[in-house]
């Protein structure tokens, strides 16, 4: 029953996220172009069908003019998609800043920012007032769309103060709330100047998700010990209201995938890598290129790899897609010089006048040639620092249905908590236990492969994005229909 919930249901969706699926480029006054915006939470919210959803979000750019911004809702109305214009003053200090700077790192267990504590203090209180500003601002376009009876699921950090708007502005909104990084241990979380407020912020939507029971733990930790509130196993409870605390962990549409690799220009694509690295083992990383995915320390375990094992030195090419995200902030500008610091030095190491061990670009793939990119990989290495699900994993598992290759897999993604059985778990931090990971699954025997290959896409098959969001969505109406009838009780 459950499961039917949301298919052909007549109650209509609204997800507001700060990112729209799609970016927007100016074109002309009135003329955009659309693309899919890159990152988990957009890869999974487009795996789910047959809702009747639209997306409030911001689309990605600044648009300051009113003959603009009319071009442009008329563009994304065809996607389903509302935009919130937000111009360049609150993006800095509220995107930039207050939820790429500070809210972040710290969810990732990097902590606050340590340079300077003084101005980042005084920086802090302008962001965080700018951060709910933001927040009003989405409110406000809910406020236009809404229809009553309509359930409103807000997503990610981005987004915390949102439920506060939203229930003082009509206390009858079925409000969900997701967060889809992780929520850190309460003695990390307590470091947050506007812990409490943010906190009791959340606490106002009906139910609250998380990916892992662990990251739903931490909160409920963070609730009672910072707020003082009682937690029980159902949620939060404050003055006899209680908000509903679980766990959803996210999947991806498979189907997608699998019908991608059947695509006439897909094996075409997979048979002229085959054809270009003939001879070599594939190793893959498709990340963001954030601090978070560990990039520099895996690219420096490959080296470590390369260094104890020069009998595979030209056996073995790692070929890393780092997608580039939040460019404005100086802490993504000093990862790129970083990593091609790191990445020039290895290729001079260990190349040679015909190959380099390492293709490292800077740019994302479109949907198939990633299809035929993980199709042709036998070692996928995701080995985040931390990382809330990381879809990345699930994608290139749903495409090894014929070559059964091997993940490694950071025990730090909450992706280890379902596909941990099948992967090979490592921590990221070590550069050694990573390089011998990698032997173990350049050398590791068919049979092995295949055991472990098995679990994992019996898993990924049938933990879909839309399962996710089904679930999610029944239990919200099922939170406010109980809720309702305590109350009348
Ligand atoms: C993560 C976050 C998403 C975000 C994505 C891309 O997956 O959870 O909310 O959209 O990264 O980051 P960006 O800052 O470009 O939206």
């Amino acid at each position: 029953f459950r499961r039917l919930g949301l298919r052909g249901m007549k109650q209509r969706l609204l997800v507001v996220a700060n990112r729209l699926p799609v970016s927007a480029n100016r074109r002309g006054e009135d003329h955009w172009s659309l693309e899919i915006s890159a990152g988990g939470l957009v890869s999974a919210l487009l795996g789910v069908k047959d809702v009747d959803a639209k997306w409030i979000g911001w689309a990605g750019v600044n648009v300051p003019d009113e003959i603009g911004q009319r071009a442009l809702t008329r563009a994304l109305a065809e996607k389903r998609c509302i935009p919130v214009f937000l111009d360049e003053e609150i993006v800095h200090q509220y995107y930039n800043g207050y939820c790429n700077n500070i809210l972040w790192p710290l969810f990732h267990y990097l902590g606050l920012p340590q340079e300077d504590r003084l101005a980042t203090t005084r920086n802090f209180e302008s962001q965080f007032n700018a951060y709910k500003r933001a927040n009003q601002m989405f409110a406000d376009v809910v406020y236009q769309h809404y229809q009553e009876g309509d359930v409103i699921w807000c997503h990610d950090y981005h987004l915390m103060f949102l439920p506060k708007c939203l229930k003082d502005h009509n206390i009858n909104m079925k409000v969900g709330w997701f967060l889809h990084t992780p929520f850190p241990s309460s003695e990390i979380y307590r470091t947050l100047p506007s812990r409490s407020e943010l906190l009791r912020s959340v606490l106002c939507a009906d139910l609250v998700g998380f990916h892992t029971y662990d990251y739903a733990r931490h909160f409920v930790s963070a609730c009672t010990r910072i707020l003082g509130l009682e937690g029980t196993p159902e949620g939060v409870e404050d003055q006899g209201r209680l908000t509903r605390v679980a766990a959803f962990p996210i999947g991806i549409d498979s189907e997608r995938f699998k019908r991608a690799l059947e695509i006439t220009a897909v094996k075409r694509h997979i048979n002229e890598l085959t054809h270009r690295f003939a001879g070599r083992k594939v190793m893959l990383g498709v990340d963001r290129l954030d601090m978070i995915k560990g990039i520099p320390q895996k690219i420096l375990a490959f080296e470590k790899f390369l260094e104890e094992n020069p009998d595979w030195n030209d056996k073995v090419v790692l070929l890393q897609i780092a997608v580039p995200t939040r460019t404005d902030v100086p802490e993504y500008q000093k990862l790129t010089s970083q990593v091609h610091e790191i990445v020039g030095r290895i290729n001079g190491r260990f190349g040679t006048l015909t190959a380099v061990p390492i293709h490292h670009l800077d740019r994302s793939l479109d949907f198939h040639a990633l299809c035929a990119l993980y199709a042709v990989t036998d070692v996928a290495l995701v080995t985040s620092l931390r990382d809330g699900m990381n879809l990345v994993s699930y994608e290139y598992v749903a495409c090894q249905g014929s070559k059964k290759g091997v993940l490694i897999l950071s025990e730090f993604a909450g992706a280890a908590q379902s596909l941990g059985a099948g992967a090979i778990l490592v921590n990221p931090w070590n550069i050694t236990e990573v390089a011998d990971s990698i032997r173990h699954a350049l050398t590791m025997l068919p049979d092995e492969r295949e055991k472990r290959h098995r679990h994992n896409y019996a898993h990924v098959t049938t933990h879909t994005a839309q399962d996710w969001a089904e679930t999610f969505v029944c239990e919200l109406n099922e939170t406010v229909a109980e809720a309702q009838l305590r109350t009348r009780q």
